[in-house]
């Protein structure tokens, strides 16, 4: 099909041109005897001007598609909204090339449909402006790490999709084995073991844009098929490698958005991102910093408090006017899903504390308590007690919630910065049961090793996550490669001789074969695409996502299948 330009790369430079563009109708305005056509392709958009006095115009409607010959001439009146709006094309010919049903959403920046419906039409939604920017910048960051990650003398392996159990502590995809009855693949978490293969394999410096499928609980960040930049390199100390990826993150930043990164990223230790900021991938761009107060108050006359494993507070500057009754019983209604009773919240109103829990507290408490707390007028102090893990969480999830709502949090300022030293083990807080923080091969610290037959949840980690914006935009580890160790952790995760074995045993017989140090991580493509794109929302980044009830609402994915089908992998469903 002919075609001379990219509608919105027409500019002043190429007046008097003639010129074969097409596109969709984006807008048509009928002046009588002169009609302007919007016509949007990829690049964006280009005004048409139509004569009546033109030959052979055919019907032009909203999305319809067509080929315009014309003269590229300079507007009377430019539009400063476009690219291209110091010029216009008059057209020669109008050729209609496809016609178009009324779609059923806007097609524009600003629309007003339901995400369901966007998402049943993705087709139609994906000739949004602001989608397609959202799928550029995702082609961006891609080209940044495959270029970057080429000059380093990475290679990209593909790892199979088809697989066994991959240990990211997500339930997994399974797939029936038509031939093996009663057999399943799964699919992979991650390619963690595969990458950790490819080391052993002599492969040294592997990464892999990789397709990642977990059944997991779905939030605004999180899908069920998600891509990663997976790396993995032989070699390198911890040093040398977060450097190496400080470089991609830089890279990525430069030639996405041309931001500059400074280097080298601050790095905190797990412990201290909990203490300060409750959380472990926390959002340094703001206060509310997290006090602890347990000393102070366990003084007062509270019973309550007697027993707590901590007493943590945030002060909020400047909200106690509007922090009404309602808003008190939603921080409460808060505190209960983080699995506590509720929280206390106090006021500074004249210079003085207030609040139906003053009456525990005695002058010096309330005196110490504004000391260590910094408050001042109009602010107002909340305070949690129980489990640190579910006091520090919630702190956490609230200073957030209130720097957003505050508006605290300015567009295009990035916080980037590494948490490290992850504990090895964690507690799970509704089953007690030990399991890895972040998966069975992460290297535990050297010194802490003697605690693995007596405390291990004591373990440090050589663990690390990048944290952007309060995101989590990526994780990893050293490896651990000495093969009794790993078997060590394995027990102390209570998996039996013969679970080891059936789930990992090719796996550990590989560690036997001359196994290089190892370490790796893995970024989320899809959230540094949201982070970048500064969108909230995971689905507006991925072509064709599926919604938070896990279903694809232009497919119908999930759907049931043929019996005929059951049959040959031999599966009956049950019915609930
Ligand atoms: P991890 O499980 O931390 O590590 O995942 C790495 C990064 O992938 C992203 N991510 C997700 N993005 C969208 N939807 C999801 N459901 C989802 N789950 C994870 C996050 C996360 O930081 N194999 C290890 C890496 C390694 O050790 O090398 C792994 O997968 O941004």
């Amino acid at each position: 099909m002919e075609r001379t330009a990219r509608n919105a790369e027409l500019s002043i430079k190429n007046v008097g041109e003639s010129v074969t563009v097409v596109g969709w109708v984006s807008k048509r305005r009928n002046l009588g005897s002169i009609l302007f056509v919007d016509l949007r392709d990829r690049s964006g958009i280009v005004q048409v001007v139509i004569n009546d006095d033109l030959k052979d115009v055919p019907e032009i409607r909203n999305e319809y598609i067509l080929q315009v010959k014309g003269v590229v001439s300079k507007r009377n009146n430019p539009n400063p909204q476009l690219k291209s709006g110091e010029i216009e094309i008059v057209a020669d010919k109008v050729v209609l090339v496809n016609t178009a049903k009324t779609t059923p959403l806007i097609i524009a920046d600003e629309t007003d449909a339901l995400e369901d419906t966007r998402l049943k039409y993705r087709y139609l939604d994906l000739r949004r402006p602001i989608m397609q920017g959202y799928l550029d910048i995702r082609h961006k960051i891609k080209m940044a790490a495959h270029n970057y990650l080429d000059s380093l003398n990475f290679i990209e392996v593909e790892t199979p999709i088809l697989t066994l159990s991959t240990p990211e502590g997500a339930r997994d995809y399974l797939v029936p084995s038509r031939i093996h009855h009663g057999c399943f693949y799964a699919l992979p978490q991650s390619p963690q073991i595969f990458k950790q293969l490819l080391m052993i394999g002599g492969l040294e410096r592997y990464y892999q844009i990789a397709r990642c499928f977990r059944d997991e609980d779905l939030r605004a960040d999180r899908q069920p098929d998600f891509t990663q930049i997976d790396i993995e390199t032989s070699f390198l100390d911890q040093d040398q490698f977060l450097t190496m990826m400080e470089g991609l993150i830089k890279e990525i930043f430069k030639k996405t958005i041309n931001y500059d990164v400074k280097l080298p990223l601050r790095r905190i230790p797990y412990r201290e991102a909990m203490d300060k900021y409750g959380s472990d991938k926390p959002d340094t761009r703001f206060g509310f910093l997290l006090h602890d107060v347990k000393e102070i108050l366990l003084k007062s006359t509270f019973e309550g408090y007697q027993g707590a494993e901590a007493i943590r507070a945030i002060k909020i500057d400047g909200v106690a006017q509007n922090t009404s009754r309602k808003v008190i019983d939603g921080l409460t209604l808060e505190a209960r899903k983080f699995g506590l009773g509720g929280l206390t919240v106090l006021k500074v109103e004249n210079n003085t504390l207030t609040g139906s829990f003053i009456k525990f507290l005695n002058e010096e408490i309330i005196n110490d308590l504004m000391k260590e707390m910094d408050a001042k007028n109009d602010d107002i102090i909340i305070i949690a007690a129980g489990k640190a893990n579910r006091v520090l969480p919630l702190l956490g999830a609230l200073r957030n919630q209130y720097a957003k709502e505050l508006g605290l949090i300015k567009p295009n300022t990035y916080d980037l910065l590494w948490v490290v030293d992850f504990p090895l083990f964690e507690r799970d807080v509704e089953s007690n049961q030990i399991t890895s923080t972040h998966h069975p091969f992460t290297r535990p610290r050297d010194e802490d090793l003697k605690y693995l037959d007596t405390d291990p949840t004591k373990i440090l980690s050589y663990a690390y996550d990048i944290v952007i914006n309060g995101y989590e935009a990526g994780g990893g580890s050293l490896r651990i490669y000495n093969q009794e160790v790993q078997h060590k952790i394995f027990e102390v995760l209570g998996l039996s001789e013969e679970d080891i074995k059936r789930k990992f045993g090719f796996f550990i017989d590989a560690f036997q074969y001359g196994t290089p140090p190892h370490a790796g991580m893995a970024f989320g493509l899809d959230r540094l695409t949201m982070i970048l794109g500064q969108t909230d929302n995971i689905r507006d980044v991925i072509a064709f996502p599926k919604n938070l009830s896990a279903v694809c609402p232009m497919s119908g994915a999930p759907e049931i299948v043929d019996e005929a089908q059951l049959d040959e992998l031999g599966i009956q469903v049950k019915k609930d």
